[in-house]
C-alpha cells in the first residue's frame, strides 16, 4: 500500500503549545503513594520523592501536570493536607473507596513539582464544596504575604507563593457518579460564581470549565452550551476527557480511536464558537484536553472497587501493549493538529494509574509502551503544527465509519529547520510506503532520525521483568523498514500497527 502527504512550512495550524504535553497526578490507588512519593524507597530524595520516577518524568517530557483529581478533588478538602504532617486527618475517599492519608497535601506536591520542572494546573472542589473553598486555597498557594492563609503557608514554609495560572473549576460534575454531581444549569452557575470570584483575586487566572466527560455522554454538547452560556466571559477554557480501549477485540475500531478525538475536538470548538455567536462575543474559549488515554475501563467496571478501606490500592494498573501505544501515538497526533484550539492536555494519569510509568513498592520503575511516543513527541514537536493532509488508503471500522489507514501531524521548527513527522499505521495486516514531499523546503534536506515503535505481537508489553520488551528503535533496524531522503523528500515504510 502507497500513501503521500505534502508538507509547506506557510501553512502553519499554530504553534505548539507546550502544555499539549501535561500529564495528571491524582490522589487515587498508588499514583501518589508508592507513585510519586515512596518514603523509604532505595531512591527516595529528603521529601520521600523518587528519583527514579523524578527522573522518568523528566525524561517522558511532561510540562504541566493536573493536581489533586480527578473524582477524588470533588470530595476533597485541600486545607487537611497541610502543616504539620502528624496532625493531618485520616479521610474516607469516596470516589476511589480509599484512605487518604494526607500525607502529601499542596505543598509537597509544588516542590515535587519544582524537582520535575513542570507548571501545576490545580483543580478546586466544586462538587461538594464552593466559591468560599476555591477563594480560601487560591490566598493559600497564590497570595503573597500578609494575610490570614498566604502567612499560614509561609509559616509552613514556603515563603514565595506558588504562582499557580491554570485552574479547573471542579472535575467532571456531568457524571453522575462524581461526588456532588450537578445539572448544567447548576454547574454554570457555580463555575461562574466561583470563577469571577478568583478573577476578582487574580484577574489573569486562567481558567477552565469542566465540560463533557466523554462525547458519549448523553448531555455531550449541550452540557457545555448551558455552562457556556453562564460562564463564557470569565473561563478561557472548556475541557474535554476522553478514554480510549479495544472492545470486544475489535483492533481496528480501536486503532482508529483518534477519529473519536478529532470528532470531539471538532464538535466543542463548534458548540463554544455557537455560545459564543449567540453572545456576541469576540472571545475565543479553547479546550483543554486535561483527561485523555488508554483505559481498560470496561474491566474496571466489571470489577467493583475493593470492599475494604485501605490505603493506596491498586486500582486500575492498567499494563499496556503494543497497540495501545499506537493509539496513543495517534491521540497525540490528533491533538496536536489542533493546536489552534487544544492549548492545554493533560494524559490520565502520570504514575501506577492508567499510566506510562510503573512502579514497584521499594522496588524498580519501568515504562510502560505509552511512555515511548509520548516522550518522543513532546522532545521532537517543536516550533509550528502544519497542516498534514495525507492521501491514505482507507479501512472500514464498526465504530467509526471509514477511517485511513494513515495518520500523521508533521511540525516544523523555523529556528532550527527541523521537520518532524509524527505517522502511524493503522493496518494490522499490511505495511504502508510513505511518500513525503518536501520540495517546499528547498533543497539539501537530510534524514536525522527516524525512529519507529513495532512489534510482530501487537499484545506485547513491558512489564517490570522485561522492562524494555517494547520501545522506539531506528526505523532501519527493523525487518521491512526503510527510510531514505532526495531532494523532493522523504519516503519511508510504515510497518502494519506501527
Ligand atoms: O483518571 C481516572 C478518572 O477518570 C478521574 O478521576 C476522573 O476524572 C475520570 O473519570
Amino acid at each position: 500500500l502507497r500513501a503521500r502527504v505534502a508538507l509547506n512550512p506557510a501553512a502553519v495550524v499554530a504553534p505548539v503549545n507546550r502544555r499539549t504535553f501535561g500529564s495528571f497526578v491524582e490522589h487515587m490507588g498508588r499514583c501518589v503513594y508508592t507513585g510519586i512519593y515512596e518514603p523509604g524507597h532505595p531512591s527516595a530524595d529528603e521529601d520521600g520523592f523518587r528519583t527514579d520516577v523524578l527522573a522518568l518524568a523528566r525524561e517522558l517530557g511532561v510540562t504541566m501536570v493536573r493536581y489533586p483529581g480527578g473524582n477524588f478533588v470533588s470530595g476533597y478538602r485541600w486545607e487537611d493536607g497541610i502543616g504539620p504532617v502528624e496532625k493531618r486527618p485520616r479521610r474516607r475517599d469516596l470516589a476511589w473507596r480509599s484512605i487518604e492519608t494526607n500525607e502529601v497535601g499542596i505543598d509537597e506536591f509544588a516542590k515535587w513539582a519544582q524537582k520535575a520542572d513542570v507548571e501545576i494546573m490545580y483543580a478546586v472542589n466544586l462538587g461538594t464544596r464552593g466559591v468560599q473553598e476555591a477563594l480560601d486555597v487560591h490566598e493559600y498557594v497564590n497570595h503573597a504575604e500578609g494575610t490570614e492563609l498566604s502567612e499560614r503557608r509561609r509559616a509552613n514554609g514556603a515563603e514565595k507563593p506558588y504562582g499557580i495560572k491554570l485552574w479547573c473549576l471542579g472535575n467532571e460534575l456531568d457524571g453522575p457518579w462524581q461526588t456532588g454531581h450537578k445539572t448544567a444549569e447548576e454547574y454554570g452557575l457555580l463555575a461562574a460564581s466561583t470563577a469571577r470570584a478568583l478573577k476578582s483575586a487574580e484577574p489573569d487566572l486562567e481558567l477552565v470549565a469542566c465540560g463533557s466527560s466523554s462525547s458519549v455522554m448523553p448531555t455531550f454538547g449541550s452540557w457545555e452550551s448551558t455552562v457556556l452560556e453562564h460562564a463564557y466571559d470569565v473561563v478561557e477554557y472548556v475541557s474535554c476527557h476522553a478514554y480510549y480501549e479495544e472492545h470486544d477485540g475489535d483492533l481496528g475500531s480501536f486503532l482508529a480511536s483518534a477519529v473519536d478525538m478529532d470528532h470531539f475536538v471538532n464538535s466543542i470548538v463548534a458548540t463554544a464558537d455557537a455560545v459564543g455567536a449567540r453572545l456576541k462575543s469576540k472571545k475565543k474559549i479553547n479546550l483543554s484536553f486535561d483527561e485523555w488515554n488508554v483505559w481498560y475501563l470496561s474491566r474496571f467496571q466489571n470489577a467493583p472497587l475493593p470492599a475494604e478501606w485501605g490505603v493506596a490500592p491498586r486500582v486500575i494498573e492498567d499494563q499496556y501493549n503494543v497497540a495501545d501505544a499506537v493509539v496513543v501515538g495517534n491521540l497525540l497526533i490528533s491533538l496536536l493538529r489542533h493546536s489552534d484550539r487544544v492549548t492545554a492536555a493533560c494524559q490520565a494519569q502520570l504514575v501506577n494509574v492508567i499510566a506510562p510509568i510503573m512502579t514497584e513498592p521499594g522496588g524498580p520503575a519501568w515504562r510502560q509502551t505509552i511512555f515511548h511516543p509520548f516522550a518522543r513527541t513532546a522532545a521532537l514537536a517543536k516550533g509550528d503544527v502544519l497542516e498534514t493532509r495525507v492521501d491514505s488508503p482507507a479501512y472500514e471500522t464498526a465504530r467509526y465509519g471509514e477511517a485511513p489507514l494513515v495518520d500523521a501531524v508533521a511540525t516544523h521548527d523555523p529556528a532550527t529547520g527541523d521537520v518532524t513527522l509524527f505517522v502511524v499505521n493503522r493496518s494490522q495486516s499490511e505495511s504502508v510506503t510513505l511518500t513525503v514531499d518536501l520540495t517546499a523546503f528547498g533543497t539539501g534536506l537530510s534524514v536525522a532520525e527516524s525512529v519507529t515503535l513495532t512489534d510482530d505481537d501487537v499484545r506485547a508489553s513491558n512489564t517490570k521483568d522485561e522492562p524494555d520488551r517494547v520501545t522506539l528503535r531506528p526505523t532501519a533496524d527493523i525487518p521491512g523498514g526503510a527510510v531514505t531522503a532526495d531532494d523532493g523528500g522523504v519516503t519511508l515504510t510504515l510497518p502494519s500497527v506501527s
